[in-house]
């Protein structure tokens, strides 16, 4: 099957003619319904900020199954993608991945039908339309949804360098409202993007200033549940730090943001060229520790009492890889890059377990 996302094209060509979808759409399984951050839904799979660029692609993947639909992330102004290439496809890691910074990814040719299982990595440097087009676009994508689907809708503050922290908190609060205002049932805020070279990807290793966002969007979200979606944290003090912070403002935390590595060609150069050097990798290479992650922070959540959903992301390609975060206590598993592959999967996940 073709992928929904054509990797050979721009972004704005795929935000303007996609998703290729040319297949039938097969009957979904008619599940029970469950909650959501208080929310009903048919299942607790959705699709992770990435895939849903826009509301023919929300649209798509509600039809598909996906019941809880992320918009891609967007800002306060219009934003340009990075040029092509976009996507590579990895063939293994150097450098002890995903330990270090250090960690570097060798790129690989695709091969074929067995791309919804490759790690791959894709550097779109977090593009958006102006406020006004999605305003409108947010209301179609909510009108596209059935009975216990949900639209949760991602975004990020652009701060100037140097500009004080309290302006992007402002940002983050004032996106939140306009979130809420074009249709969202839940806000996310995206504070840890790895492949974008300015202060907005690392905002999670700052917990008081995570748990600050939170609590702005919180208060402009009202009864709307907000997320924060982070990053790789494998030390589990400074994990239980940010949780800590971020309690009682955020509903939830939604995670792992793709893992930043540098990117190589065989021949050592950088893959997607200059001042592109890392970008965050996806896929089966992030599976194992995103579920680790999600391990450790449903322990903490439950050892230090804090009100926050944890929501698996991160390598899932089959109903097992989904199994993989229940198991390890999230309450929702999203997929980022599988689904563009094999977008028939939500369907496959829902007959062989109704009750996620
Ligand atoms: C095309 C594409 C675009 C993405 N854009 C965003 C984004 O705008 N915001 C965000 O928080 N994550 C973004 N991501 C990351 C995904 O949400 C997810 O964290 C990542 O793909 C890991 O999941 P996977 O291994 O299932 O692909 C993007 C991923 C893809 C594939």
């Amino acid at each position: 099957m073709l992928a929904t996302y054509r990797t050979d094209r721009s972004y704005d060509w795929n935000y303007r003619h996609g998703p290729t979808f040319a297949g039938r759409v097969p009957a979904v399984p008619a599940t029970p319904e469950k909650a959501f951050l208080g929310l009903p839904v048919r299942s607790r799979i959705g699709i992770a900020a990435g895939l849903l660029l826009n509301s023919r692609w929300v649209a798509l993947y509600a039809r598909l199954g996906f019941d809880i639909l992320t918009y891609k992330t967007v800002r306060a102004a219009a934003r340009r993608s990075h040029p092509m290439p976009n996507w590579v496809f990895l063939a293994g890691a150097r450098g002890g991945f995903p330990r270090g910074a250090a960690a570097s990814a060798r790129t690989a040719p695709r091969r074929g039908a067995a791309a919804a299982a490759l790690a791959r990595t894709v550097s779109l440097g977090l593009p958006s339309t102006a406020p006004a087009v999605r305003l409108r676009d947010g209301a179609r994508a909510r009108r596209a949804l059935g009975s216990g689907q949900v639209l949760n809708v991602s975004v990020v503050a652009s701060p100037a360098p140097g500009a004080p922290a309290a302006r992007m908190v402002d940002e983050f609060a004032r996106l939140a409202g306009l979130a809420c205002e074009a249709g969202a049932q839940i806000v996310e805020a995206n504070l840890s993007c790895p492949n974008v070279c300015s202060a907005e990807g690392d905002i999670y290793h700052d917990a008081a200033l995570s748990g600050r966002i939170a609590r702005a969007m919180k208060r402009a979200a009202g009864a709307t549940p907000v997320l924060l979606k982070v990053g790789y944290l494998p030390a589990r003090r400074r994990l239980g730090r940010l949780l800590e912070a971020v309690a009682g403002g955020a509903d939830g935390v939604v995670m792992v943001n793709g893992i930043p590595a540098r990117i190589e060609r065989p021949d050592g150069a950088a893959a997607f060229g200059r001042g592109r050097a890392s970008a965050g990798v996806l896929g089966r290479m992030v599976h194992a520790p995103s579920v680790a992650q999600v391990r450790s922070a449903a322990a903490l959540v439950r050892e230090l009492g804090l009100p926050l959903a944890v929501i698996g992301v991160g390598g899932v390609a089959t109903p097992g890889d989904a199994g993989d975060f229940f198991a390890a206590g999230a309450q929702a598993v999203m997929l980022g890059s599988a689904p563009m592959y094999d977008p028939l999967l939500a369907v496959r996940i829902k007959r062989a377990h109704p009750e996620w």
